[in-house]
């Protein structure tokens, strides 16, 4: 049973500046990682060496068959020092951005997935108000650079990830920095203290919300009156959550503080919201629930359960713009875990768009395997390996699979594997 997309549907792969560039020496990552006590497995390092390997990354992409390329760009690398703005690292990036279009490869472009500028970070980072007037003038900066050759542009990346993890237990709702040794010591390694020093992850995370929210505003006004004309939106770490008998009061509290107020800012003035889905949680009486016995736990410790995608788009389906799915994917070692997860999440997104849920794209996470944070390079959620030592990328039989249905711009399940 074929299901052809619409026409002009957008699939691509999504990775991330800190996850496959190497070296972001003046990140707020860099310096946790470092700091003596790290909970980091690893340390990035040279990463993917995707600073220097773009050309033959987004090269292999195109030939996968996939038309866009979801990256981001680097803030600690253009505004390394507050004010100081690096056109070298601009100028990288137009390369970069200029490469996708000679491939046919439209860039859909993220301006902060994660990482901040140290100084940022070590002046009241994410639980302040000014970090929102600055991230905008870096945006501002940058589309005045790049925003020509722009085809879809995200904020932020997953700003909701910090209360998202609050809700579900995942983190204290109070944070997790005060609780942690070693980010004392990355504040004081750059000159700040625990008060002031606020990574994204880190930090206060209903304060980060907030903050980001604003953020995320400004930035879309930066970029819709800077170069360029393209679609602006944010997008969001949306697992589907599921009430069992009793947790729905629970299970709505969340998608209230979670999801409600980056969907209703969709609503005000966004073109799109980014939906990115790996997995469910269910919620009880008394709130988020452990993985439910017989169903299958991943590497990073939630539930295989590819159906996900299906609730979660339904659901931001009520900010009344379009969806784009810009990450969905699974870390495995087994390739075919891979296919079958990646079979179920494309039945889900068809049955979408047959009952008229506006789905304008896809985009897989990740195109390559990279630096899963804290968690370091163990987990693989790349359609391409890449070996650790020689940097060589080899694509998997899931990236054979995908690379088809963009092509065709059509998914039959049976074929799929
Ligand atoms: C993030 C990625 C991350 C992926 C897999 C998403 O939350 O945006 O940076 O690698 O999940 O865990």
């Amino acid at each position: 049973m074929r299901f052809d997309f619409p026409n002009g549907f957008r699939w691509g792969a999504a990775t991330a500046a800190h996850q496959v560039e190497g070296n972001n020496v003046a990140s707020d990552f860099w310096l946790l990682e470092h700091a003596p006590g790290t909970l980091f497995a690893e340390p990035s390092g040279d990463a993917c060496d995707q600073l220097h390997r773009y050309r033959d990354d987004v090269a292999l992409l195109a030939r996968l068959g996939f038309g866009s390329y979801r990256l981001s760009i680097e803030w600690a690398r253009i505004e390394p020092e507050e004010g100081c703005f690096s056109r070298a690292a601009l100028e990288h990036y137009r390369r970069v951005l200029a490469c996708c279009h000679e491939h046919g490869v439209a860039p859909c472009v993220t301006f902060h997935h994660f990482t901040s500028p140290r100084w940022v970070t070590a002046d009241g980072g994410w639980e302040s108000e000014r970090t929102a007037s600055r991230f905008a003038r870096y945006c501002e900066r940058a589309v005045a650079h790049l925003g020509d050759l722009v085809s879809i542009a995200c904020t932020i990346n997953e700003a909701n990830l910090p209360a998202s993890l609050a809700l579900t237990g995942t983190v204290p709702r109070e944070g997790a920095k005060r609780r942690l040794p070693f980010v004392a010591e990355a504040a004081r390694r750059c000159g700040s203290d625990l008060e002031r020093f606020s990574p994204f992850l880190l930090s206060d995370p209903f304060r980060t919300r907030d903050v980001m929210l604003l953020a995320h505003r400004q930035a879309r006004e930066a970029l819709k009156s800077g170069r360029g004309d393209f679609p602006v939106g944010v997008t969001l770490a949306m697992q589907d959550l599921v009430a069992v008998p009793g947790g729905e009061v629970k299970r709505d509290e969340a998608r209230r503080e979670s999801f409600d107020p980056f969907l209703d800012a969709a609503a005000e003035g966004d073109d799109f919201v980014g939906v990115q889905t790996y997995s469910r949680t269910r919620f009880g009486p008394a709130g988020a629930l452990p993985p439910e016995p017989g169903v299958p736990v991943l590497a990073l410790g939630y539930e295989y359960w590819p159906q996900a995608l299906e609730g979660t788009l339904r659901y931001a389906a009520r900010a009344g713009v379009p969806l784009y799915v810009t990450e969905n994917g699974i870390g495995t070692d087994d390739d075919a875990q891979r296919i079958a997860y990646y079979r179920e999440a494309l039945s889900a997104l068809v049955r979408c768009l047959q009952d008229g849920v506006d789905v304008r794209g896809y985009w897989a996470w990740s195109l390559l395997d990279n630096y899963e944070w804290l968690h370091g390079y163990r987990p693989r959620f790349g359609l391409v390996a890449v070996d650790r030592e020689t940097q060589a990328r080899t694509p998997k039989p899931s990236a054979a699979l995908l690379g088809r249905v963009a092509r065709e711009n059509a998914f039959d399940p049976d074929a799929f594997g």
